[in-house]
């Protein structure tokens, strides 16, 4: 697959009749083409000397095929410029449609018509300047191309170069339109607590559809990726599809708009709603990234691509990625009633069974014995922990495993020393009651004060304390968004500040401390983006840990992020929905992303114990296929059976998991068919246990592709796996 691949890529080339820059102007048609090795993006300026789009989609193979930019339509009720593919259009002349720019100036004009002015190619690159008729407003358009992973990214900044403060009431990153046409589908991913990134798809329709947060950071309700195809026709093989990200972990929109034009685009930026953000003369503001791509082999390779291009260009250790250790996490065993005693007993069985990160959860500081006080005091409790934290440290790092600490630095409980000291820190209208979510309060990062305070302590907390690694946690939304102490015209910037000054935290601690790791969390999965993912190395993927129901959640997951951030951890039954399971089946469905445990230990008998030793020894010796190869959805829900196969990118190795629901009528588990291998290429065969049907020790991968496996997958809940090394 892989060479075929490749082979079609250099047929690519040769037919390629114009130079390898990603990023070329075309000055006599005033057409720039952004490439990639299996995209092209196409934009031009027009006779309105307004940007307008061209095409997005499979590449094009020669320049010259591509004439100048016309803008098209026009009458009584629709302008040209209205019915054009405008790449950055401002709320201004006879636009009708969602804008990606809106302001209001001084003098309450609130018209803004964007033209082209001049651009700039730096490698692969493109900035390119519009400018108002009148104002001199400025918008730089950056355009950034990613050849090998077929991704662009867009990102604007607005500049206010008037004498005057500009309202900027909608800053959008910018706009993907899909070919003119109806018949598209829309896939999305939305959710709750502990019910996150459930995969939805639906048919476009004229009008417009609003994916959002307004909760101040990305939200559990609805998660900032799209995926549309043609059609409605792709499917996890076939089909062409554009899919986007935005990178920002504040209040985001995604508009999704056919026009009565059949113009269909997704918009998306931050969410407009309760925007505001004021530019003084000489100000700017800069929009999130939004990563764009396509391909025309659906919505697997959609994955594929975002997975690959996330853990070379996103996540921190994109340099030179490693595996994710294995982790156990205090939470679900122990709750708030953490000691010295209780988590060193814990250590020394997860130590036991292979696990590398011991990592203690809420509870440990202040006076925090339940979620009704503590949070703000950052400083040990020493009832709880009378050695300090390094007596706990020390016996983790004895039994050789690294240490980890959770924190929710964002928040503070009234009950706290810290808010008895500063009240005016907390989120909130001077005249206006507090609303609390889980007894607690958001304290204002949008204050500078505030936000180094909070690097303060956590850089106390690391640079005294050996800790390796810190699970960053956010347990309620934003309400009555407040900031008394700025003037009113600026307290909107709340919405965007807050957020830039908790990336800014990170980044500086992660300065300060280059072997610290972070986990992102808010309550589950309700902070998992890429603008986070810049910043840290895993995110915590739901508070549902219920094995089946987490199956659904890591599916749709996997739409948008790599298995490598997913953390997934193996909990005691009875869950959610009161469903047990084996362990067997919760550690295989935890090791479809990055493992951890977090069943109470204690509880164990000898037989898990060894069960688990034996899973974690397997996770080992597969890790870097699961957490850095590629991805085949094999089989999904609402399949009686699912299955998941992970291929390492050199073809060495490939695993498969399957699990069941519920077999009925005594039928058997249909086969299942691999992906991805190499059709000539003998595989041998590593079993899990014995419920691989008959099949020799060793196959081709044409067999496995073409064939298949079977699994003798009856009962409820069954679950097998099976790894694959090529000979
Ligand atoms: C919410 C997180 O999602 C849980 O894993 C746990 O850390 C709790 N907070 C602790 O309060």
């Amino acid at each position: 697959m892989l060479r075929i691949y490749m082979a079609a890529a250099g047929l690519a080339i040769m037919l390629t009749a114009h130079g390898n820059a990603a990023v070329r102007y075309l000055a006599p048609t005033k057409i720039w083409i952004l490439e990639t090795d299996r995209t092209s993006y196409v934009l031009g300026i027009n006779e309105l000397n307004e940007l307008q789009h061209v095409y997005f989609g499979k590449k094009l193979l020669r320049d010259a095929d591509l004439v100048a930019v016309r803008a098209t339509g026009g009458y009584a009720f629709e302008s040209k410029e209205g019915m054009t593919p405008e790449e950055y259009p401002g709320w201004g002349g006879m636009r009708y449609f969602e804008p990606c720019l809106k302001v209001t100036t001084a003098k309450g004009t609130r018209d803004l018509v964007l033209k082209y002015v001049s651009h700039e190619i730096r490698g692969d690159v493109l900035d390119i300047r519009l400018k108002d008729i009148r104002y001199d407003l400025g918008v730089t358009l950056s355009y950034q191309v990613f050849p090998g992973y077929d991704i662009i990214r867009k990102q604007s900044r607005i500049e206010n170069r008037t004498s005057a403060p500009i309202v900027v009431e909608s800053a959008q990153s910018g706009v993907w339109y899909v070919p003119a046409g109806g018949g598209y589908r829309l896939s999305y991913l939305t959710g709750r607590w502990a019910g996150e990134t459930q995969l939805m798809r639906e048919p476009i329709q004229p009008g417009k559809k609003v994916l959002e947060s307004r909760r101040g950071n990305t939200s559990h309700q609805a998660n900032p990726w799209f995926a549309i195809d043609a059609q409605g026709a792709a499917d996890e093989e076939h089909g062409r599809v554009w899919f986007g990200l935005l990178g920002w972990s504040g209040n985001w929109k995604f508009s999704v708009e056919q026009t009565p034009n059949q113009q269909v685009r997704v918009i998306g930026g931050y969410n407009d709603f309760d925007f505001g953000y004021q530019l003084k003369p000489g100000e700017a503001l800069e929009t999130p990234p939004f990563y764009g791509g396509f391909t025309d082999q659906g919505f697997g390779e959609t994955s594929r691509i975002l997975h690959r291009f996330e853990r070379a260009e996103i996540l921190p250790d994109r340099a030179s990625p490693h595996p994710r250790p294995v982790l156990y996490n205090s939470w679900e065993a122990t709750e708030f009633a953490v000691n010295e005693a209780g988590q060193t007993e814990l250590a020394q069985k997860a130590a036991k069974i292979g696990v590398e990160l011991f990592v203690m959860d809420d509870g440990w500081f202040g006076q925090r014995n339940d979620d009704h006080a503590g949070l703000g005091d950052w400083f040990v409790n020493t009832r709880k922990f009378p050695n300090g934290l390094k007596g706990l440290i020390d016996a983790v790092n004895g039994l050789g495993m690294k240490f980890g600490l959770w924190v929710e630095p964002e928040m503070v409980n009234p009950n706290s020393d810290l808010y008895r000291a500063h009240p005016d820190w907390a989120i909130h209208f001077e005249d206006r009651p507090r609303t609390e979510g889980r007894n607690q309060l958001i304290l204002n990062m949008a204050r500078d004060d505030v936000r180094d305070h909070i690097f303060g302590v956590l850089d106390k907390l690391v640079s005294e304390n050996n800790i390796a690694f810190l699970k960053w946690d956010m347990n309620r939304h934003f309400t009555e968004p407040g900031w008394p102490e700025v003037p009113p015209a600026e307290q909107k910037k709340i919405w965007v500040k807050y957020v830039n000054n908790v990336y800014d935290v990170i980044d500086r601690l992660r300065a300060r401390h280059p072997k610290l790791e972070i986990e992102s969390c808010s309550g589950g999965g309700g902070r998992v983006d890429l603008g986070i993912m810049r910043r840290v190395d895993e995110v915590w993927t739901s508070d549902n840990t219920e094995a089946f129901d987490r199956l659904r959640i890591q599916e749709g997951f996997s739409q948008a992020y790599a298995a490598k951030v997913m953390m997934a951890w193996v909990t005691d039954v009875p869950n959610m929905n009161g469903r047990s399971t084996s362990l067997k089946y919760r550690f295989l469905v935890a090791m479809n992303g990055s493992l951890g445990i977090g069943a109470n230990l204690n509880h164990w008998s000898n037989e898990d114990f060894a069960l688990a030793k034996n899973m974690v020894g397997l996770y080992k010796s597969i890790r870097a296929t699961v957490q850095q190869g590629r991805l085949y959805r094999l089989r999904m829900p609402p399949d009686d059976v699912m299955a998941n196969e992970y291929a390492s990118n050199d073809g060495a190795q490939a695993v498969l998991f399957a699990f069941r629901h519920s077999q009925q009528l005594g039928e058997p588990a249909p086969p299942i068919y691999l992906r991805g291998l190499d059709p000539n290429a003998t595989y041998r065969l590593r079993r899990l246990d014995g419920l691989l049907l008959d099949h020799g020790e060793e196959l081709s991968g044409s067999y496995l592709m073409n064939q298949g496996l079977r699994f003798n997958l009856s009962g409820d809940f069954a679950a097998s796996a099976v790894v694959l090394e090529r000979e």
